[in-house]
């Protein structure tokens, strides 16, 4: 029997990094879904098509050409052949991602794509409706947290070690804040836990702490690093 841990939770709570330290220690597949969203937004934007228009953006993401390809310690994303691992991270392309995932065509499109990441022995899911949606079977659901202002430090924290100096921490934390809304409020798969989930606060936690809550948690259901 295959396993699925799901990583819910917004961005920057420190689901990425997480769900990458759970999927090495177990040897489980690892799906970003999060980068499915951000790779129809980035795709609609090139093809400026009317964003607005739920059928033409449902229909891009339909026939993504899209594939991950694992590197060493990160994974490269490409669109139609095009590298964009760092493009699609931008905050234009996150905004545009928040508003396409609202389009319930969009996620029915996707929907099996983010399924069929699933391969033995197992798989780690980062997302906003991975546990409610995506794999509701799933044996371990974490919904994982974190302040908004302590999300905006940790995004100022990432630019500034890019290289970035121009850095406005007042207009991160307004986007976090937009961007928690629209992802709360959506009337289609919105960002809630899932009523069995394990509700983890990476405010206070260190990574290494919610890390080793997931693992004790994984190994009371059985299953052990491998
Ligand atoms: O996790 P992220 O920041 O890369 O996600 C980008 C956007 O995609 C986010 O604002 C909401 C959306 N998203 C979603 O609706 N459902 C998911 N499972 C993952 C992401």
């Amino acid at each position: 029997m295959y396993s699925v841990v799901t990583i819910d939770g917004p961005s920057g709570s420190g689901k990425g990094t997480i769900c990458r330290l759970v999927a090495e220690a177990t040897g489980f597949a690892l799906l970003d879904s999060g980068a499915l969203y951000r790779l129809t937004a980035l795709a609609s934007l090139n093809a400026n098509i009317d964003l607005d228009s739920e059928a033409a953006v449902a229909a891009l993401a339909e026939q993504l050409d899209i594939g991950f390809v694992a590197q060493d310690n990160y994974t490269q994303v490409i669109l139609a052949g095009d590298d964009v691992t760092k493009t699609i991270r931008e905050e234009r392309v996150g905004m545009t991602a928040s508003k396409v995932a609202a389009y319930p065509d969009v996620r029915a499109a996707l929907l099996n794509r983010q399924r069929a990441f699933l391969t033995a022995p197992g798989l780690v899911a980062d997302g906003r409706d991975m546990g409610t949606v995506v794999f509701p079977d799933a044996p371990l659901k974490v919904f994982l947290t974190a302040s908004a202002e302590e999300r905006a430090r940790r995004r100022v924290q990432q630019l500034k070690d890019a290289g970035e100096t121009d850095i406005d921490y007042a207009k991160i934390l307004a986007d976090i804040e937009q961007r928690d809304y629209q992802d709360r409020n959506r009337a289609v798969a919105p960002l809630v836990p899932a009523a069995d989930a394990i509700e983890l606060d990476s405010t206070s936690l260190s990574i290494d702490a919610v890390f080793q809550i997931i693992m004790r948690n994984l190994s009371e259901l059985g299953i052990k690093p491998s």
